[in-house]
C-alpha cells in the first residue's frame, strides 16, 4: 500500500521544525530549518556515538549491508527502468530481491509504532524519487483491505512474523478501456470484475513483487502473531499511490476465482 501521495511523504520527511524543538531523543534543531533527515537518519543520528561504531562495525557480514547503500544502488537501477522504452518491471523486480535480500533489517522507529485503527503503522525508512522504503508493521490479524498500485510497482519483503498476501488483477471486460501501465482502470462508480491471481505468506526473507500489470491489487493480513515487513515501491511518475476498493469478499465465479469490486469513494 501507498495511501500516501507524493506529496504527502515529502512533507512528512521534509518538515518545518522550530528552533530548540527535540526531533529525536538528544537531537535538538538549532535554528528554525527545513529538516532534511529521514526517520532512519534521525534514528541514526540520536544513538550514542559507541553505539554507532559499534553498529557500522557489525553492519556488514551476517547483519547485511547498510539499508542506504542497498536503496542507493536500487534508485540507480529504477532510474534506468523509467528510461526504458519498454519497462521490464519483472527483471528490475528480480534485480530487487537479490539486492534486498543482503540488506540489514531495518531499525524500529525511535518514536515507536504509531498503530493506526485497523491496527497496523508504518514508516518510511527511505525516500528518494523515484523509490520509496517503508517499513510495516501489524498487530495479530490485522488486516489492510483490497487496494491497487497505480503507477508503480512493489515488492514485498516478509520481516518477522507472517502475513498472508493475496493478488488480483483487473479482468478486461468488453467495452472496458483498460491501459493498466498507463494506469487506466475502469471508472468511478462502476462494479468491474477482479480475479484472484496469486497467494503467498510472507515470512522473514521471503518475497512478493507486483508489477503495474501484474498482480497489481493486494490484500494482506498478519497470522495469529503478527508480523512485519518492507516494501519497496518505485514510482512510475508522480501520481504514483494506492487507492482502495469496495467487494464483499465472496466470489462471483469460485473455479474461476473471479470477484465484483468498485473503487472506494474518496472522503
Ligand atoms: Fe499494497
Amino acid at each position: 500500500m501507498q495511501f500516501q501521495t507524493l506529496d504527502q511523504i515529502e512533507r512528512s520527511l521534509v518538515d518545518d521544525h522550530d528552533a530548540g524543538e527535540l526531533v529525536a531523543p538528544g537531537v535538538k534543531v538549532a535554528r528554525r530549518d527545513l529538516l532534511r533527515l529521514s526517520a532512519l537518519g534521525l534514528a541514526w543520528l540520536a544513538l550514542p556515538t559507541w553505539v554507532r561504531a559499534e553498529r557500522q562495525r557489525t553492519a556488514t557480514g551476517t547483519e547485511g549491508e547498510r539499508i542506504e547503500v542497498v536503496m542507493a544502488e536500487i534508485r540507480g537501477l529504477a532510474s534506468k527502468l523509467l528510461a526504458e522504452e519498454n519497462a521490464d518491471e519483472e527483471a528490475y523486480l528480480q534485480s530487487l530481491a537479490k539486492l534486498v535480500g543482503r540488506m540489514q533489517g531495518p531499525p524500529e522507529p525511535w518514536f515507536g509504532w504509531q498503530m493506526n485503527r485497523q491496527r497496523w503503522g508504518m514508516d518510511v525508512v527511505w525516500y528518494s524519487q523515484p523509490v520509496v522504503l517503508y517499513h510495516l508493521k501489524f498487530e495479530p490479524e490485522a488486516v489492510i483491505d483490497l487496494h491497487d498500485h497505480r503507477h508503480y510497482n512493489g515488492l514485498l519483503l516478509g520481516a518477522t512474523g507472517e502475513i498472508a498476501v493475496r493478488n488480483f488483477d483487473i479482468v478486461p471486460e468488453e467495452g472496458m478501456s483498460l491501459d493498466l501501465r498507463r494506469g487506466v482502470v475502469p471508472p468511478e462508480g462502476k462494479e468491474f470484475l477482479i480475479r484472484q491471481t496469486a497467494t503467498q505468506t510472507l515470512k522473514p526473507g521471503v518475497v512478493s513483487t507486483l508489477t503495474r500489470d501484474r498482480d497489481n491489487l493486494h490484500v494482506v493480513k498478519a497470522g495469529p502473531k503478527g508480523g512485519s515487513c518492507l516494501d519497496v515501491f518505485t514510482h512510475f511518475n508522480r501520481e504514483a499511490r494506492s487507492y482502495s476498493l469496495d467487494w464483499t469478499g465472496k466470489p462471483e465465479d469460485s473455479q474461476r476465482n473471479t470477484y465484483r469490486a468498485t473503487w472506494k469513494k474518496e472522503e
